[in-house]
């Protein structure tokens, strides 16, 4: 299947000084930064919006940045996010009325489409609009927070993507640490969030080199 990639998530880092712990993430290895967004509203919690993104933008002119949208109406924050130069869209399946109309926006915004389902939400309700997704996310904790343990009865939804889909980029975020990346990787995720397992490690590139040997292998 696809290339492997591991995107820390820098949710439970400290946001005072984002940009230092973004580089930090890049330095020990990862492919790509996961940044959470959360309104209070689609999720318990509260984050950063486009405007911190995009100061956020020159000072790691390079990295990948994958929106995972936490927030209601998701259609109203696609041209900002562009804007602020944001790579990947995803939003949540259950946010949004009108699947076809978000990607196609987000398509024409120039990024790439990603669509997340909470661990309440079946994945056959993604398969009438496959072919319109680079990236399926499926959440292995409730969305909201940091630091909860991995859904382990998450992984069918992963291994019925696999099959169906060979090249999908399938993306697991929640909880996933080099105690839990093996289910993932057995599973077919080849996209791999992991927050409070690397920031908070003493030493965050041989965590990633852990969580990436276990997809690669
Ligand atoms: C949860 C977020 C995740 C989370 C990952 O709502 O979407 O990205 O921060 O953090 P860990 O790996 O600590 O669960
Ligand atoms: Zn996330």
């Amino acid at each position: 299947h696809p290339h492997c990639k591991i995107g820390p998530s820098i949710l439970c880092s400290d946001l005072s000084r984002l940009a230092d712990e973004c580089q930090r993430m890049m330095d020990s290895g990862a492919d790509y930064l996961h940044l959470d967004v959360m309104d209070g509203h689609f999720v318990p919690n509260l984050t950063f919006g486009h405007p911190i993104v995009k100061c956020l933008r020159p000072k790691l002119p390079d990295a990948y940045f994958d929106m995972h949208m936490m927030v209601s109406n998701p259609e109203k924050w696609v041209e900002n996010m562009a804007d602020a130069g944001a790579n990947q869209y995803t939003f949540h399946m259950e946010a949004t009325q009108d699947v076809p109309t978000l990607c196609r926006k987000i398509k024409e915004a120039g990024m790439r489409v990603g669509v997340a389902l909470k661990p309440g939400t079946p994945v056959e309700t993604i398969l009438p609009y496959s072919d319109l997704f680079d990236v399926v996310l499926i959440m292995t904790v409730e969305p909201g927070f940091g630091g909860q343990s991995f859904m382990q009865d998450m992984m069918s939804k992963v291994q019925l993507l696999r099959t169906k889909f060979p090249s999908m980029d399938i993306e697991v975020d929640g909880g996933v640490s080099p105690s839990t990346i093996d289910a993932c990787a057995e599973a077919g995720a080849n996209m791999i969030v992991s927050g409070t397992a690397v920031t908070g490690a003493q030493d965050p590139a041989h965590v990633i080199k852990c969580l990436r040997s276990a997809v690669e292998n």
